[in-house]
This record gives structure tokens, sequence and C-alpha cells, in this order.
């Protein structure tokens, strides 16, 4: 069978991560015990993650003309990511983000979005080919929000599938555009966030967010799995036990690889417990997108 396409529409970023013991607190000064230079955005992310897992995968988004830009569009295109439609803002710089991982392997992400503001409704209209070519459109949140709802939008009219991973949370996502949501996958953070900032469970949240339009939504809960919810009810699927030493990009990959798996014809709940062991994976390793594991990595272990 012809492995459908996916496009994903969002982030390329530099990522600095700087490796330390403990998370310093606000006025602290602190010794880290070394920085590395590593390709990240939750967008350019997610879309190696499903090239990486054997993924017919075409990315939209924008870098800038420096020396960072160009090692980020290498990255993707050895990953099995078509980059050939990957704007080059004149004026922008890449994006970057700064990542702080410690002991635990927790984060805290500060990003400067550089060139990908640069991913707005214009270029995407310039690109709407690609719109026409894919079967599922991936969407998160770094670039500028006209230009996710736009997508969802033409995506939709097309009759393409969308995931939108609300990442990082935006305030609010209009109620237009929820409807017209396949899949929202929200972490537990941003379930809260989008939910008007209240301390509901995460069941309850999922909930609201269905009576608001979405069709599905996959919460996903870090080291306990992923929670599905839908109008047929909800789903639990607990993540794999690793001892994980960075989460940068656990979910970017969770999304990948849902997609991934969706595209080329695997069950919605064989597409969860495929996405819950690359993310298994890629926590077991540090950085963004050198984390994300390759397709026989996760094939041995299902
Ligand atoms: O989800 C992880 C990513 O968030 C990092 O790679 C960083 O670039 C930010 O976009």
């Amino acid at each position: 069978m012809m492995k459908k396409g996916i496009l994903v529409i969002g982030s390329l970023n530099m990522d600095l991560s700087i490796d330390l013991a403990k998370m310093p607190v606000t006025g602290e000064t602190i010794l880290g015990r070394g920085i590395a230079y590593k390709a990240g955005g939750k967008g350019a992310n997610q879309a190696c993650a499903a090239g990486k897992l054997g993924g017919r995968v075409r990315m939209l988004g924008c870098v800038g003309q420096d020396e960072f830009g160009q090692k980020l569009v290498k990255s993707l295109s050895e990953s099995g990511v078509e980059t050939d439609y990957i704007k080059e803002s004149r004026d922008l710089p890449t994006g970057t983000a700064v990542i702080y991982v410690d002991d635990n392997g927790d984060n805290s992400i500060v990003v400067i979005p550089g060139a990908n503001m640069a991913c707005d409704i214009e270029y995407l209209k310039e690109q709407d080919e690609q719109f026409h070519w894919c079967d599922y459109v991936v969407l998160q949140m770094e670039i500028p929000y006209e230009a996710v709802w736009y997508s969802v939008k033409r995506a939709k009219e097309l009759g393409k599938m969308v995931i939108l991973n609300p990442a990082p949370a935006p305030d609010e996502i209009p109620e237009e555009i929820l409807s017209l949501v396949d899949y929202l996958t929200p972490n537990e953070t941003e379930i809260i966030a989008l939910n008007g900032k209240s301390k509901d469970d995460i069941r309850e949240g999922a909930e609201k967010l269905l009576s608001r339009g979405v069709s599905n939504v996959i919460a996903t809960l870090g080291d306990r799995g992923a929670l599905l919810v839908n109008r047929y009810g909800e789903t639990f699927y607990p993540a794999r036990k690793v001892v994980s030493v960075d989460t940068t990009a656990a979910g970017d990959c969770f999304n990948g690889a849902m997609v991934a798996a969706l595209a080329e014809g695997q069950s919605e709940a064989e597409a969860i417990l495929f996405a819950n062991i690359a993310s298994s994976i890629a926590v077991t390793r540090k950085g963004a997108q050198e984390s994300l594991p390759i397709r026989e990595e996760v094939a041995v272990i299902m």
C-alpha cells in the first residue's frame, strides 16, 4: 500500500542544550556541566520523528540565511524529510531555543522564534500545492497563530486529517478551529492552560475540549502514558517503563510517530501504542532530533 503523505508545518530551532544538576531558582547563579548545539524545534522534531520511522514527510517552515538554518535543514533531510519547500528569511535569524536539562531528565525551555515568525499565511498560500499533496497536516504553536488557524482551515477545506499539538499552549484556540481538529494532543500543562488555567483533572479537561468541538483528544501524560478521549469514551495507554535521561522532544516524538503509523494504515490504537514506544526510546537519549528512534528500534519492542 502507498503510504499517505504527511505535511508538517511548524518551527525549526537550533537548541542550546545545557546540562545541569538541578534547575536554577530566580536570582540564583549555578554552574552547568556542559552545553551542546542540537537540531530541534517542535515542528522539525515531529517531521524528523515521522521521517525516521519511515513516513512520507514534507516540511513547511522558515529558517534564516545562516549556519544554524543550513544545519537544521540538513538534519531533517538526512532523516528522510522533504525539505525543498522550507523558506529562508532574509531578515530574521534561525529560531533558537535554550534548554535546561536536569538530573531527572526534566527540562525548561525558552524559545527565541526568529525566522519561525516568517512562516506566515502569505508563504503558506504560495505552498498550497503541499496541502493538496498530503493526507495529514501536523501543526504546533511555534509559528504565528494566524498561520496555524489558516492551515487548519485550508487542510479541512481539502478534506485532510488535522493533528494539532497545542505546544506551547496558547491562551486560547478559537472554537471554529477546535471544531476542525481531528486529533488535539496536549500534555497536562497544556490541557490546564487551554481550559482557562483551572485545576480540573486531565480527564475532565479533555472532555471540555471535546465539548468545544475537537473530535479526539490525546493527552500525553509523560511517564504514565497517553489518554485518548472521544465520543466513544476514553482509553488509557500506559507508557513503557524506562529510565529517562532527557524528555526533550518526547511529545514531538509521540506526535510524529503517531501520524507515521496512521499514514501507513495502522489503526488508532496501534498508532498510539507505536507512538508510546517510540517516545519511550527517545527519553533514554539526550537531545531532540538525535534522540528520535528509527523504525527498527521500535519494531524490536512491539
Ligand atoms: O519540544 C522540544 C522542542 O521545543 C525543542 O527542540 C525546542 O526547540 C522547542 O521548540
